[in-house]
């Protein structure tokens, strides 16, 4: 109990987490009534058991997951739906002590069926400003580009973002990664830099060519930081340069099934002991039974056998890595 009142008043950041993700079946069921959008269930029960999907550490299962990922979008349609979705998450980040959050959202879905980006980023920035304001926690957005949709969608995406430029702190890459390499985003990659957004990328749990792509992203699309990344434990050449360059990975310890939580926690203990910059987050809380980070930290620290200033080493490289300016960065 005292360990876990010591998690619980710790002072959060999370680096890695979707907003798309954040929505939970209630909220999708309560959303697609408000829109009129109809989902294939009867009741939120069904829609509920439908979507206990397995999702074990293995090539397929990111497909398995993006596709209940997807059907949680088609309720998000005004800016108030993500204005909702976005100060939500950050009440519960209030009440769990996350102190500051990075944001990803996913343009291209949104604007494919309609949704202006204006709409769904005013109503997500006017969360932030509000979020910051009443309850203390601050938060920035990441612009990721799904990489399986068509390339010329994702320069469209980055096209639409520019007069909110000031606004978005940095451009990532999510979705299925199968067929969808990082040397293919390079161009891609070339103009966000040079706009100025700082850079990071998905290097997901066990896909094929997992540490290829890590190499790949720091050397093709230099990013300063990889999303998940866990396998570069299998590459000690790779650990070192990552180590070297205080590479932060953010590292998503969730889990369907319950079972699968393990495997992902060791590894993470072998980054952490290795000396990588590595960081605890969740993904996406409204999908994944872990949760949120208030709720995975408990369970975490137990199956890795990890201390309490082992935790709180976890926050502080997430501190030390957040894209604040550096002035702002530790007064966590
Ligand atoms: N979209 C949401 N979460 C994701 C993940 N972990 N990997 C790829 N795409 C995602
Ligand atoms: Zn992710």
């Amino acid at each position: 109990p005292a360990y876990r009142d010591f998690l619980a008043a710790l002072p959060k950041a999370e680096l890695h987490l979707h907003i798309e993700g954040t929505l939970t079946p209630e909220m999708k069921w309560q959303l697609a009534g408000r829109n009129g959008v109809s989902l294939p269930y009867a009741s939120i029960d069904e829609m509920r058991a439908a979507q206990n999907f397995e999702a074990p550490d293995a090539p397929g299962y990111l497909k398995k997951f993006i596709q209940h990922y997807n059907e949680g979008m088609l309720v998000l349609r005004t800016e108030r739906d993500f204005y909702d979705i976005t100060l939500s998450h950050l009440a519960r980040c209030r009440d769990e002590t996350v102190r500051y959050v990075e944001i990803m959202f996913d343009p291209q879905p949104h604007l494919m069926r309609g949704v202006p980006f204006e709409a769904f980023f005013a109503g997500m920035d006017e969360a932030r400003r509000v979020g910051a304001r009443d309850y203390g926690v601050e938060s920035n957005f990441i612009l990721c580009i799904n990489r399986d949709l068509p390339l010329d969608t994702a320069h469209q995406a980055l096209g639409a973002a520019a007069p909110f430029r000031d606004r978005i702190v940095g451009f990532g890459l999510d979705s299925v990664e199968d067929g969808n390499p990082p040397a293919k985003f390079t161009g891609l990659y070339d103009r966000a830099r040079s706009e100025g957004y700082r850079l990071t990328a998905h290097c997901d749990v066990d896909q094929r060519d997992a540490v290829g792509h890590i190499h790949d992203c720091l050397n093709l699309l230099k990013v300063e930081r990889i999303d998940h990344g866990i396998n570069c434990i299998e590459d000690p050449a790779l650990v070192d340069v990552l180590r070297e360059r205080k590479i932060c990975l953010t590292a998503c310890p969730t889990w369907r099934p319950i079972d699968a939580m393990p495997r992902r926690v060791d590894r993470i203990r072998t980054m952490y002991d290795l000396g990588l910059k590595v960081t605890l987050n969740t993904d996406d809380p409204g999908l994944f039974l872990s949760g949120t980070l208030g709720t995975l930290l408990p369970p975490v620290a137990a199956t890795g056998n990890f201390a309490p200033a082992d935790m709180a080493a976890f926050m502080i490289n997430a501190f030390e890595a957040a894209w604040l300016p550096a002035d702002r960065r530790t007064r966590y």
